[in-house]
């Protein structure tokens, strides 16, 4: 099976966000699916952005973070949909509108003895630069974006229009979304199956829900060398500083190809930083 869009250009955004998404790479992606497979599995989907801009007919979707695979699946079951969102954005909009930013916290503390998927988008639509962070006892715990106008009436409408998209990608196509650990995620692919990784990116990012050490890189290389499904991995090649020496130290079998990236640090124009990407794979 091919996936259908492959050539569209328009790229869907989810309507959560998270470190290390990969809206601006999903072409380049793409493009390096030359292959026919039966089932795409994605086993740190994050916010499903690969693969929804994939779409393939079906798919496992997992993650360790529980509160992205609670807002899918959420999504799958149709306890929500976008009018949903719509109504939950504009009533919290206004409790957030009353005050400082006070509202936000209640909603965080809610959140974290609650774990409402909506209440999560709502977090991640109004907290400091869309990062989701926890503390140790697993608690979000990113301030606020202190925009008390932050849902106003386009902004909802944006995110709006971002889950009536991703619905119908997810309720047209058989995907499941799964709670758990990359091992067991690989484990569940066969030989006709392929496995995009976009594991956190090794001593780099250090906000994920748990972090990233080069003995996580190891298990992730033979777990997916026991595996008889292709794969695709990204992960970072270099950037002015130094290079990622797991791709020599690890990697260096596989076919490697790479992309400069530019980012902006802080979403400053005048802190351009570039830096390689890489796509590690078996194809
Ligand atoms: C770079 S992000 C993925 C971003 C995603 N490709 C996107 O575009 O939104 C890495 C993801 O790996 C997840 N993760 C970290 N350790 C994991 C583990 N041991 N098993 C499964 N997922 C893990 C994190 O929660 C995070 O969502």
């Amino acid at each position: 099976m091919l996936f259908e869009n492959i050539h569209h250009n328009k790229i869907i955004v989810p309507p959560i966000k998270c470190q290390g998404i990969k809206t601006d790479l999903v072409k380049w992606i793409k493009s390096k699916i030359n292959l026919n497979y039966n089932t795409w599995y994605e086993p740190f989907c994050g916010t499903c952005v690969v693969g929804f801009n994939i779409k393939p007919k079906k798919a496992v979707f997992s993650d360790n973070n529980p509160h992205l695979i609670n807002f899918y699946q959420a999504i799958k079951n149709k306890t929500i949909t976008y009018s949903i969102v719509r109504d939950f954005l504009e009533d919290e909009g206004n409790k957030l509108l009353q005050g400082n930013g006070e509202y936000y916290y209640e909603v965080r503390n809610r959140f974290n003895n609650l774990r409402d998927p909506l209440d999560f988008l709502f977090l991640n639509r109004a907290c400091f630069n869309g990062l989701i962070r926890f503390n140790s006892k697993g608690g979000f715990n990113t301030p606020f974006c202190k925009k008390p106008n932050r849902f106003a009436k386009s902004y909802i409408t944006k995110i709006t229009n971002q889950v009536k998209a991703i619905s119908e990608i997810i309720l047209d196509n058989d995907y499941d979304f799964i709670y758990q650990d990359f091992v067991d995620t690989i484990k569940l692919a066969t030989e006709n199956d392929l496995i995009y990784c976009d594991p956190p990116y090794i001593d780099r990012h250090a906000d994920y829900f748990t972090s990233w050490n080069i003995k996580h890189e190891r298990t992730l290389y033979d777990s997916l060398k026991d595996s008889n499904a292709k794969f695709i991995l990204s992960t970072w090649h270099s950037n002015r500083f130094r290079t990622n020496e797991a791709i020599e130290n690890i990697w260096s079998e596989f076919k490697i190809d790479t992309r400069e990236h530019f980012y902006f640090v802080g979403g400053k124009e005048g802190n351009r930083n570039s830096m390689s990407e890489a796509l590690i794979m078996n194809l």
